[in-house]
């Protein structure tokens, strides 16, 4: 059995990891090693009937005794003890769910149901090291999946709403806390009939200016509220997240010719589901049923839903997907704009194929 060490499965994305794996039995093929930075020589969770100890994270003379290292510790984390271990000849298989090495050479990005051939090669070649995409272009991907595999895609313009869960487990609990704060705010005028309603958005909105609303985490209020930018700041006047999505995308589909992905990464009050919408430019003019054929037969987690508002409203949502592995894909149709331009809008669990679930089935494919 191969020794299989876990570092940061605690953490939002791990603690969901785990969940995965513990739900699809993945425990019973491995030995796993748990790591701690903190709480290294307390107990490590029970699996396969054997407790051990939590080791040190950063214990390199136990790190290097790994056959397959999975972290979801960040970035930061990686950036430290990554180079280290290769430097000392570590020849182990490194999975991370961090962004910091995706755009390496010696690197793959990680989303098996679009590119298991490529991870395979990878393999084959001695790649070593295999990342998880980030959140937004591999649920994209897995929504879009039929459409790039035909090379039917010319460009593609992306609006995201993407969900607190993108920065981590404090942003969550910020959102809430803000959510709390309002309901304090205005619960009691809510049900007193003497407030008229724009009294209590006064109020909601003096809240949201106030110095008093929780926003150490996003900078600003979110409850109630949007922030029309996600991570850092570059150059070309894109965020960083904005820029991923042609670097990454392209990356995946190892492209020949460079597909021109682009648009606005946005920040919504959802928890965990990020949502997309869409306007492609088509390589040429099919119809509607023939691309939702493709969409349709490109893999087993991907659904149409029809154009129609109440299916829309119904089954589109972040309240309707979270917590699962469906990705559906709605509002397809052609645009005014002509005949090969098309809209559509897609919504996925971002801790679950935005995050985890490539590193789970990466795992699966090394045991394999
Ligand atoms: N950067 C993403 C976000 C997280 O902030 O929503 C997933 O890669």
């Amino acid at each position: 059995m191969k020794n299989v060490g876990f570092i940061g499965w605690r953490g939002l994305v791990g603690s969901v990891l785990m969940q995965r794996m513990i739900e699809e039995n993945d425990f019973t093929n491995i030995q796993p090693v748990f790591f701690s930075s903190t709480q290294y020589g307390q107990p490590a969770p029970l699996v396969n009937s054997y407790q051990n100890k939590l080791h040190n994270s950063k214990d390199l003379s136990i790190l290097k005794e790994l056959d397959i290292i999975v972290t979801c510790q960040g970035g930061d984390y990686t950036q430290e003890i990554y180079p280290k271990l290769r430097k000392i000849g570590w020849h182990g298989y490194w999975i991370d769910a961090a962004s910091s090495l995706r755009m390496n050479n010696d690197t793959i990005i990680i989303l098996d149901p679009i590119n298991k051939s490529l991870i395979q090669q990878g393999l084959n070649k001695g790649i070593k090291t295999f990342v998880g995409g980030n959140c937004t272009v591999s649920l994209m991907l897995m929504a879009l999946g039929g459409l790039f595999a035909h090379n039917l895609v010319e460009w593609v313009s992306v609006a995201t709403y993407q969900a607190a869960s993108g920065g981590g487990a404090r942003h969550i609990r910020e959102l809430l806390v803000q959510m709390v704060q309002l309901c304090d705010t205005i619960a009691q005028p809510l049900h007193n009939p003497v407030f008229s309603i724009l009294e209590i958005e006064r109020r909601f909105t003096e809240l949201t200016r106030s110095g008093i609303i929780m926003k150490n985490n996003f900078g600003v209020p979110l409850v109630g509220s949007l922030i029309p930018w996600i991570d850092k700041q570059l150059e070309s006047g894109q965020s960083r997240e904005e820029w991923k999505g042609q670097a990454e995308t392209n990356k995946i589909l190892n492209t020949k010719k460079l597909i021109p992905i682009d648009g606005l990464c946005v920040r919504i009050g959802a928890l965990r589901c990020h949502s997309q919408a869409f306007t492609l430019k088509l390589r040429k003019n099919i119809s509607l049923a023939e691309i939702e054929i493709l969409l349709d037969n490109h893999n087993e987690w991907v659904s149409i839903i029809p154009n129609d508002r109440e299916l829309s409203m119904q089954e589109l949502t972040p309240s309707a997907v979270t917590g699962t592995l469906k990705i559906p894909i709605g509002r397809l149709r052609k645009l005014n704009i002509g005949s090969e331009y098309l809209s559509a809008f897609t919504v996925g669990d971002q801790l679950l194929w935005g995050a985890a679930e490539p590193l789970r089935r990466m795992l699966h494919q090394l045991l394999n």
